[in-house]
């Protein structure tokens, strides 16, 4: 915080503000150093007193071609500089690792963390005074916001906005369609022609997916924890006020360097409560689980797995959006937006916390009105009365798995049935569909392998699809159990996260076909009839088949990943270094 003394004059206050910059260390040296900092500034044709003294502003950019949903970010980018120039700031835009969901094999998780890194080593080793984290596409969320944690200088983030909705055959449509037209495509109910056809339908304008799926569900986590401007979750890329947000969180970032308003007065305990309780009342992804511990690690914030139980028990969902419903982002949007969601929830939240533009949460806030009831209820007459995740534990989880019961079947929350075990994803493609594989209704797919070390990275494969011959009876869902996680968009009475993970040797490891297991959700449970000595038994004969990597980044993952219980970070990156630089290489 610039120091201010009553009656000092104008310069000398100016002089002291200059002080405080961090940027001051680079571009307010004199003698070589300073030469050298200033003048590779000026080959970009940039005056010294645009940069010099003031607020330097990084605009942290993931866009990129290959990451579809945030190919839109450099007209976002421009936005923000705008801002940040008419504050009296310098913008500056670097570009770190980008996430894209669709493209990134085997899975974009595998990298969240190395992306942390680039993001956090990137701000503190150059001479920024504030950050602005352009964020969109799933991983690009979690992973800019834990890297900045590490490092704690203020912080803004902008999300890139959902698509608009798809329309394909009259129908509106969105990501979680693609599971929908799987199953009807494999049943010839839709041709290859329309399967094609519906692609364009749905994904026809910039944006992340426009469902409640793990992108949205991170843009309205970072709104919750107050890490962005009202209205950030919900306004759809393609609309006009998605700039105009940009251009104020560029104005409003230039004042919280001015105010040294860090992250960590931000993130505290109470704010990630918020976010808990937000995510059970918009129907959030169960990714949201894994992301926010992560974060939390690296702020410092003691929370842990049973916390989302805790914090979402009782909480209904309100929005009625897919995946959890029938509605999307934009829908959200022109109802009044995640603050009137917000404001239903005036009696339970912290009202009291503050956000990025100052102000606080509940005063964000207090102004929402809701325009549309079929889209966001009251807490007195919600869309479903259950939402939240909920944290099963037991000996096949003994540090818990999750599962989302407003996206399962009701009638398999509570469910004892025949495991149907596939040691790895290649396994389960190899036989889903054997027309000698025993499974019927009753039974519980168990995926083995798929978990932070053992996939590695923790694949979204958790939702398995069913084989053609049951869906061909009727049969629409299953319980589903994996050491993996889901993808947002999708449904189904499917249990994740399941820790500790086989390849590590935990319990879901020794699962064999045929063995008894029970789920039930409401006792928080989820257990394998097997007998202690039975098990110990499988465990002296268990071995590691997956492989482990030996160089590269995969092997610093598999080496210090933790489990999906404590985010999957890597044990190594906890907590932060904070933003000074002690050495020069000059
Ligand atoms: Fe990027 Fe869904 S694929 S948000």
């Amino acid at each position: 915080m610039p120091v201010m003394v009553p009656g000092m004059p104008p310069v000398q206050k100016r002089i002291m503000k200059e002080q405080a910059l961090r940027s001051r260390n680079w571009f307010g040296r004199k003698g070589k150093d300073g030469f050298i900092y200033r003048a590779w500034m000026k080959n970009q044709g940039i005056p010294q007193d645009m940069f010099e003294g003031k607020p330097v502003i990084g605009i942290c950019n993931t866009w990129s071609e290959l990451t579809p949903c945030n190919a839109h970010f450099r007209d976002l980018a421009e936005a923000v500089k705008k801002g940040v120039l008419e504050a009296g700031g310098f913008p500056v835009e670097f570009p770190v690792m980008s996430l894209g969901e669709t493209l990134v094999k085997p899975t974009a998780m595998l990298y969240r963390n190395l992306v942390s890194m680039d993001v956090e080593e990137s701000i503190r080793a150059n001479p920024v005074d504030g950050v602005v984290l352009l964020c969109g596409c799933d991983k690009t969320t979690p992973s800019l916001v834990m890297g900045a944690c590490s490092v704690d200088i203020p912080t803004l983030v902008i999300s890139g906005g959902p698509m608009l909705k798809g329309h394909w055959q009259g129908k509106d449509i969105g990501t979680s369609d693609v599971w929908r037209f799987d199953v009807a495509h494999k049943l010839g109910q839709i041709t290859q022609e329309e399967f094609v056809e519906a692609e364009a339908c749905m994904a026809r304008t910039q944006g992340h997916c426009a469902v409640m799926g793990t992108a949205s569900t991170m843009a309205v986590m970072v709104e919750a924890l107050g890490l962005s401007l009202p209205n950030n979750a919900s306004i759809p890329a393609a609309d006009s006020r998605r700039k105009v947000l940009s251009q104020l969180s560029g104005r409003r970032i230039v004042e919280m360097v001015n105010e040294n308003l860090t992250l960590s007065k931000i993130l505290t305990r109470q704010a990630f409560e918020n976010a808990i309780m937000v995510n059970a009342a918009i129907g959030g992804s169960t990714n949201f689980v894994i992301h926010l511990l992560a974060i939390a690690g690296r702020i410092g914030v003691d929370l842990n797995l049973n916390d989302f139980d805790t914090h979402s028990q009782g909480i209904p969902l309100l929005a009625n959006i897919q995946p959890s419903g029938e509605n999307y982002m934009e829908d959200l949007y022109y109802s009044g937006g995640l603050p009137a969601v917000i404001k239903e929830m005036k009696s339970i939240i912290h009202n009291d916390v503050l956000t990025v533009n100052g102000k606080t949460m509940g005063d964000n806030c207090k102004q929402a009105e809701v325009y549309d009831r079929n889209i966001i209820s009251t807490m007195e007459a919600p869309f479903k009365p259950e939402s939240g995740i909920i944290v099963v534990k037991g000996n096949l989880a003994p540090d818990g798995a999750v599962i989302k019961p407003s996206a399962a079947s009701t009638s398999l929350l509570k469910h004892s049935g025949k495991a149907v075990v596939f040691e790895n994803i290649e396994d389960y493609h190899a036989r889903i569909e054997d027309p000698a594989l025993e499974i019927d209704a009753n039974s519980i797919m168990v995926l083995k392998n798929v978990g932070p070390k053992g996939y590695p990275g923790m694949a979204e494969v958790g939702n398995m699809a069913l084989p053609k011959k049951l869906l061909e009876q009727g049969v629409t869902d299953l319980v589903r159990i994996s050491d993996g996680r889901m993808s947002g968009t999708g449904f189904g009475t499917v249990v994740l996260h399941v820790s500790p993970e086989a390849a590590v040797g935990g319990p879901l490891a020794l699962v064999e076909n045929g063995d008894i297991i029970h789920l039930d959700v409401s006792s928080r449970k989820l257990e394998l009839a097997v007998s202690e000595e039975e098990l110990a038994k499988r465990k002296a004969n268990w071995q590691l088949k997956e492989k482990m990597e030996t160089r590269g980044y995969v092997h610093l993952y598999q080496t210090h990943v933790e489990q999906a219980h404590l985010g999957a970070d890597m044990d190594f990156l906890k907590g932060g270094s904070g933003s000074q630089v002690t050495r020069d290489s000059h």
